[in-house]
């Protein structure tokens, strides 16, 4: 197992210009691609309504399960993040949480636990693995694990909504490495620093935090969608893990 923990990485999200940027995203253009098919996804693998939205962000994934019916609970380790999720959701349960401390939440309650990009700036597969090993307590004993990731692929192509030409130097990247890439679609610029992960050490990460995988999707455009797409109908740049605890 690669163990690169990178002491210097820090959480972008971490940051008022860029969380006011980022609640600004909705789920067109290549974000359409991550969401399209999770109603599908969860309505085959999820059965009951409590879920938690782990790094829910200002809260665009919270809205989202919300309006599928869920009752939702979002964490975050970002002030700056959760307070405008709370703000546009006024009547949402939100949490911010210090980083893996999970003691706000009731074990074996979740039916389902979305994490939505979060998995892409968590340092380190130990660290990786301690937080699902985490996350699992919570979960219900036949409860669900979505991680919607970005696809190591996104790093080194563009995109509707995404650019990386200027940053070659991911084309080398290994598990542990960071990764920079700029969303086009907001206003703030900056290029984010990710942590890349290849997809066969994202299933020892899961191994070792004693998870199946039920499914692996990469979601691609049809080519029909009303967007100027990229390498999106060819190349995903997600990849969603659906998961499941291990039955001893
Ligand atoms: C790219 S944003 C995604 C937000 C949201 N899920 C969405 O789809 O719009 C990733 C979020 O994960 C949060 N995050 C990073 N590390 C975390 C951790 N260890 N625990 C909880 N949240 C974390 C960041 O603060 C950030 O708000």
């Amino acid at each position: 197992m690669a163990n690169n923990h990178k002491p210097d990485f820090s959480n972008v999200y971490e940051d008022t210009i860029r969380a006011e940027s980022y609640a600004t995203l909705t789920f067109d253009k290549t974000y359409y691609l991550a969401y399209r098919d999770l109603p599908r996804i969860i309505s085959q693998y999820v059965s009951g309504k409590n879920a938690l939205d782990f790094g829910c962000g200002t809260g665009r994934s919270t809205r989202f399960l919300k309006n599928l019916g869920f009752t939702t609970t979002g964490i975050d380790i970002s002030e700056e993040m959760i307070s405008i999720a709370q703000r546009l959701d006024p009547t949402g349960t939100y949490y911010r949480i210090d980083d893996g401390d999970f003691s706000v939440l009731s074990k074996s309650s979740f039916d389902l636990i979305l994490s939505a990009f979060t998995f892409d700036n968590i340092p380190s597969m130990e660290h990786k693995i301690s937080l699902l090993k985490g996350l699992s307590i919570l979960l219900h004993s036949k409860g669900t694990i979505i991680n919607l990731v970005s696809s190591p692929e996104i790093y080194t192509h563009e995109w509707a909504s995404f650019t990386t030409k200027d940053f070659h130097e991911n084309t080398y990247a290994k598990t542990g490495d960071i990764v920079r890439i700029i969303t086009t679609d907001i206003p703030d610029k900056r290029p984010c620093d990710d942590i890349f992960i290849t997809e066969e050490d994202y299933t020892t990460v899961y191994n070792s935090a004693s998870l199946q995988i039920l499914t692996k999707h990469k979601p691609l455009a049809t080519g029909k969608e009303p967007y100027q797409w990229v390498n999106e109908t060819h190349l995903a740049p997600w990849t969603i893990y659906v998961l499941k605890k291990k039955t001893t």
